[in-house]
Formats: C-alpha cells, sequence, structure tokens
C-alpha cells in the first residue's frame, strides 16, 4: 500500500530530480556553448561536424564553414566539399554537400575518388556569386596534378558549380623575379638525386621550378584565399613542389587569376597558409611540410600583400606549441562586429580515421603587436 508521505516523497524526489536534471542540462548547454578544441563537435544533428582543411564565410549575419567531407577509410573526395551555417561560431547547422564529385567513370577532374582539399569560398560584389576555390589532385594520379580547382553558385550554401581546374599562370614570370634569372640555364633534371644541397637552394631561389613550370603554368596545392579592404582578392598557394608559396591576385570577378603573383620564401617549404590583416598589416601563418603530421607553425607579416614579407618567430607558446598543438592551420577568420578579433582555425589530421580529424579553433592574442597562440581546453567566442 502507498500512503500519502510516500507519495509526497515520491513527489519531492520526483522534483528534485527534475531539478537536478535541468542544472545537468543547463550544465551541459553551457559546456556545449563553447569551442572545444580537438574534441567531437557536434553539429545540429548530433554528427561530428565533417568540414576539414575548411574556411569560413561571414554574409549577412550568417557564417558559412566549408571544407572537405571525409570519409572514414581515405582522405581522397568520395563526397566533395560540406557547408555548415551558424550565427554565433558554436552551433553549427548541417547544410548539406555544397560542391558535388562528378560520378565516377564520368571523367570530370572532380570525378569520385579525385582528392579536393582545403575548399575556400569568398563573395564577389559585382556578380553576386559566391565563388570556391580548391586544392584539385586528378583521380589516380597522386599530388602531381597541383592545381586550382574553381566552382561558382548564386546561393551561400550552393549548390557550387565545377568550373575548371589549372595550374595557374602559364606563361607569366613572377612579378618579383628579377629578369636574370628568367633566362638561367639550370634545369630541375641537373638536380635529380642533389636536393637539399647549398647548391640546389641556391637555383631554387632562382626560380628553376619557376622556369620548368612557365608554360603549363604553378603548381598549386595547399591555398587559402584573402580578399582585401580594396575589395581586391588574392589566391595564397604553395607552389614549386611545396617549396615556395605563391600570393597570385585575382581577377575582378575573382573566377580567373590576373598574371600578377609573386613567390615568398622560395625553398621555405611553406603548406598550410591562413592570413589576416591587423592594423594594415598582413599576417600569414603556415606549416612546414610533414604529410599529415603536425610540425611547427611559421609566422609572416608584411605592410603589404605584395611583400616585402618578413618571418617571425612560431606564434604558438607553451605545451605542444613545437607541434602547433598537434594540427596544422586551415583558414584565420576575423569575427563580425568584433575589431581586432580574430580565431585561428586548425585540423588534427586522423589519417587512419579521416573523418574523426579534430579541429583546434583557438582566440589570437597580440603581445607587442604580434600575433600569439596559447592553448585553451574550452573557450567561447563571445567572452
Ligand atoms: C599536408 C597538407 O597540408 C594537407 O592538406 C594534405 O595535402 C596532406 N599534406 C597530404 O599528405
Amino acid at each position: 500500500m502507498v500512503d500519502a508521505n510516500s507519495t509526497a516523497n515520491f513527489g519531492v524526489g520526483a522534483f528534485l530530480l527534475a531539478a537536478s536534471e535541468m542544472v545537468r542540462y543547463h550544465e551541459t548547454e553551457n559546456k556545449s556553448a563553447m569551442i572545444r578544441p580537438g574534441e567531437i563537435w557536434p553539429d545540429n544533428t548530433g554528427t561530428h561536424i565533417n568540414a576539414h582543411g575548411g574556411g569560413i564565410l561571414y554574409k549577412d549575419g550568417i557564417y558559412y564553414w566549408f571544407g572537405e567531407h571525409k570519409s572514414d577509410h581515405t582522405s581522397a573526395a568520395l563526397k566533395g566539399v560540406t557547408c555548415y551555417s551558424s550565427t554565433d561560431l558554436i552551433h553549427w547547422k548541417n547544410e548539406g554537400i555544397a560542391l558535388r564529385v562528378e560520378p565516377e567513370g564520368s571523367g570530370s577532374d572532380i570525378e569520385k575518388g579525385c582528392i579536393l582539399e582545403r575548399p575556400k569560398v569568398i563573395y564577389n560584389e559585382l556578380t553576386n556569386k559566391y565563388v570556391m576555390w580548391f586544392h584539385l589532385e586528378l583521380k589516380g594520379k597522386g599530388y602531381e596534378a597541383a592545381r586550382a580547382g574553381l566552382a561558382v553558385s548564386d546561393y551561400p550554401t550552393g549548390p557550387y558549380q565545377f568550373i575548371t581546374s589549372y595550374r595557374p599562370n602559364a606563361g607569366i614570370w613572377p612579378e618579383n623575379m628579377p629578369d636574370k634569372h628568367r633566362t638561367l640555364k639550370a634545369k630541375a633534371s641537373d638536380f635529380e638525386g642533389k636536393l637539399w644541397t647549398a647548391k640546389w637552394r641556391k637555383v631554387i631561389d632562382e626560380g628553376l621550378l619557376v622556369r620548368r613550370d612557365f608554360e603549363g603554368g604553378q603548381m598549386s596545392r595547399d591555398m587559402t584565399l584573402f580578399v582585401d579592404e580594396d575589395k581586391k582578392a588574392y589566391h595564397i598557394y604553395s607552389s614549386e613542389e611545396n617549396l615556395t608559396l605563391h600570393i597570385a591576385e585575382l581577377s575582378d570577378d575573382y573566377q580567373s587569376h590576373t598574371g600578377k603573383y609573386i613567390r615568398i620564401y622560395p625553398g621555405g617549404h611553406n603548406e598550410a597558409p591562413a592570413i589576416f590583416k591587423h592594423k594594415g598589416t598582413y599576417f600569414m601563418i603556415t606549416s612546414g611540410c610533414t604529410g599529415w603530421d603536425p610540425n611547427e607553425a611559421r609566422m609572416f607579416f608584411a605592410p603589404s600583400i605584395r611583400g616585402p614579407w618578413t618571418q617571425h618567430s612560431n606564434p604558438c607558446i607553451g605545451k605542444d606549441a613545437e607541434l602547433t598543438f598537434h594540427s596544422q592551420s586551415t583558414f584565420i577568420l576575423p569575427v563580425a562586429g568584433k575589431e581586432d578579433t580574430y580565431i585561428f582555425m586548425a585540423d588534427r589530421w586522423r589519417p587512419h580515421l579521416p573523418s574523426d580529424a579534430r579541429y583546434i579553433w583557438l582566440p589570437i592574442e597580440f603581445e607587442n603587436g604580434l600575433p600569439v597562440l596559447r592553448w585553451k581546453d574550452e573557450w567561447n567566442p563571445e567572452l
């Protein structure tokens, strides 16, 4: 038999239980209202966000995060480029596949199984189009194609239509390559098996690979995009067998290269470029080249996008700084409406379970006017 007291007790117990559930719910809510670098980051469906090597476009109050969809078994593109949207940078809605790879056997440049990496999207005011550039490697050819791919859409979330892929700036010399280096006779084949010698470094510096690739266009792998205050856009990519970064100006519609480009740190072996502009100075954070393994970030700054670029020390401070906190840069996001507030975005790759790669997002701090990155277990961009 149930007496009145025990019913009352049960009622109180149920109330306390419900209250504690609520406290726990809010704790979870608060906890999830945080950026937690390196942890599973669920989207609105509860699934870990799948947007690797990504970048963010901010348009009309919404952030759009684009990235590589990765499967469980391969880093090759089986689906394409994903898109997620958010208003607070913490809660992300899965907007599906923005650029879909073409069916197997189609012969398309972006055929399923190609390598499609580091997509970035910018909005063009003249055409009212969303323009996506990405690093493309043709299916079955490893990393030898080294092309830039272009896709365009009328809507931020897509669908994006694949337009073309090519090696940029065919038949055009870099602005900062001296005339006397354009006619040198040294050839890449002279140095087979003799890399990393002082002589080899010198000829790389003098543009050996720019000359080799002059007719067919310059190699274009890890990349980012940057739109300056005057709305000119730039494509920044690892070129010359990943030895040298190029900064190339895009046309007014952002859909081709104008032929104006410079080389940065010939032979410096920089990948994963991410750039931002702070108080008139351009800052770029890159990585070295160690495949999917992390290495020490590098930082460069310049008074103009066209240089001169100066190298500074690693911006990371503290434990694991020499491995960029076990990650590799992909993008730097200026937070909308907040002056001097930037988010460093990086990937902690998982080549054996590519879909499980994690996101390392950290706020950029400034010390003596220079960007600094410190590890944080969790943080909120609003704080
Ligand atoms: C490092 C690059 O940054 C990645 O985007 C990817 O291309 C891997 N190398 C492949 O090893």
